[in-house]
Formats: C-alpha cells, sequence, structure tokens
C-alpha cells in the first residue's frame, strides 16, 4: 500500500511542478516557441549597448583605439566639429555606416560619445545630431575615407588644433 501511495507521488509530483511553471515545461519554466523571423541578437535602445557591441570592439571601451591597428582615438572626436566637413565626417565612415545600426540610432550613439568620452574635447553649444542628418550623410558615400580624414587632419593642424 505504502509503495503504491510512493509510486503515485513520484508520478504526480512533476506534473504538479508542470502545472505551477505554466503547463509548459518542468524544467526551465514557460517554453517559448522558436519564431523563425527571430532577430539573431538581443535588441537594445540603449546608446552605450550599441558603442559596446558595435563599436568598441575596434575603438576601445574608452575609445582610446588601438595604434597598431590604426583606430583612431575617440576622445578626441570633438576637434572634427571645429573644421569645415568634419561633423559630417563623422557619421560618414566606414564603421558607422556599415554598423547596421538605423539613422536614428548611429545619432544616439554619436551624441552619447560627444557626451562622454569626447566630451572635453567637443566645443561650447555644438547641437546634438539629428536622424535626419545622419539620412543626409549617408547618402553620399564617403568613398575615400583615408583622403578625407588626411584633409580635415591638415586644416585641423593649420588651426592649431590636433587630431592624430
Ligand atoms: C572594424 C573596426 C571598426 C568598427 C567596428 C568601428 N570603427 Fe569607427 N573607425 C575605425 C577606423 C579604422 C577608423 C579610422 C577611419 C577609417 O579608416 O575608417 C574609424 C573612425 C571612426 C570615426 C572618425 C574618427 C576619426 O578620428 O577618424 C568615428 C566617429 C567612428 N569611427 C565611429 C564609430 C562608431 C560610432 C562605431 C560603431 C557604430 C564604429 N566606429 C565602429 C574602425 C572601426
Amino acid at each position: 500500500m505504502l509503495r503504491h501511495l510512493y509510486t503515485v507521488l513520484l508520478l504526480a509530483l512533476p506534473l504538479a511542478n508542470a502545472h505551477a511553471l505554466g503547463g509548459q515545461n518542468m524544467v526551465l519554466g514557460r517554453m517559448v516557441p522558436a519564431r523563425g523571423d527571430a532577430p539573431s541578437v538581443a535588441t537594445t535602445t540603449h546608446a552605450r549597448a550599441h558603442y559596446v557591441l558595435h563599436c568598441a570592439g575596434c575603438h576601445g571601451f574608452d575609445g582610446s583605439g588601438a595604434q597598431a591597428g590604426q583606430v583612431p582615438d575617440m576622445r578626441r572626436l570633438g576637434q572634427f566639429l571645429r573644421v569645415p566637413g568634419g561633423r559630417e565626417f563623422i557619421v560618414s565612415v566606414p564603421g558607422v555606416m556599415g554598423s547596421g545600426l538605423s539613422d536614428e540610432q548611429i545619432a544616439e550613439v554619436t551624441n552619447w560619445m560627444l557626451g562622454g568620452m569626447a566630451r572635453s574635447s567637443v566645443p561650447e553649444g555644438t547641437p546634438p545630431y539629428t536622424a535626419a542628418e545622419v539620412t543626409r550623410a549617408r547618402s553620399r558615400t564617403l568613398l575615400d575615407v583615408a583622403a578625407a580624414r588626411r584633409q580635415l587632419v591638415l586644416e585641423a593642424r593649420a588651426r592649431g588644433l590636433a587630431i592624430d
């Protein structure tokens, strides 16, 4: 009799558990059926998270870049805003254009960088980037990024500004 009760309990326990967890799964909780069109990465809306996911791999978490890989130091980014064409340049580089981020997300990440790691280099009163501004920059492909950058660096130097 006791053995019988034990068997009944053993059978009933997982069922009760399954019921408590929504009747879907007995181990990890409610199971969500996989969707064929589910995104492959968790989506996020935070600019810092976008930076970490899409930019930090090359630019470093603090924006210091990598001399060996010729990845520039982001902390000087604001200097570009003092040179004609520089404002458009920094949202036109391949790392930005090819990131897969929307125009709005690029504006947000750029504003986040300018307000954080690059803050000390940003001229007073600089207006934030808008999605529309990024859309305009995107419509004009930057064909030779190295040449465009060299030109801006020369102009910056002529103004007595430091960009490496
Ligand atoms: C694969 C490496 C890589 C990734 C990823 C990358 N960048 Fe870059 N980035 C570079 C390099 C290299 C340069 C120098 C210009 C060039 O050669 O494109 C650069 C230049 C820049 C510049 C201009 C600064 C300067 O001094 O020339 C900005 C702004 C910038 N990146 C932003 C971003 C943002 C924002 C992201 C993420 C959305 C990003 N980058 C992702 C490698 C990368």
